[in-house]
């Protein structure tokens, strides 16, 4: 499956969700998550995202692993997201402050 992972967080430019063919992302007021039982792993979505926030499971770094569990949590207390919203206010400031 693919991960959300620290990087959406204050910005929800939500290109990934337009990029997905499926419905696999929820949303919450900062940041959005993946539904495992959903994804189909086409990696649309990794490319999509301006903030290099989303990576396939295996290619999760060792202090990222946490978020395989709080992506499947979250997708099942969010709502689905099916279409692109604005970004959030400050989504700018913050993938600068990211160096991206
Ligand atoms: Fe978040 Fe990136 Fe999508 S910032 S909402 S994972 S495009």
């Amino acid at each position: 499956t693919h991960v959300v992972t620290d990087n959406c967080r204050g910005c929800r430019y939500t290109d990934c969700v337009a990029s997905c063919p499926v419905a696999c992302f929820h949303v919450n007021e900062v940041r959005v998550y993946i539904d495992p039982a959903v994804c189909i792993d086409c990696s649309a979505c990794i490319p999509a995202c301006p903030v290099h926030a989303i990576f396939e499971e295996f290619d999760l770094a060792d202090d990222q692993q946490h978020w395989i569990r709080i992506n499947a949590e979250a997708a099942q207390r969010y709502p689905v997201i099916r279409t692109r919203l604005a970004p959030l206010d400050g989504a700018d400031a913050r993938r600068q402050q990211l160096g991206l």
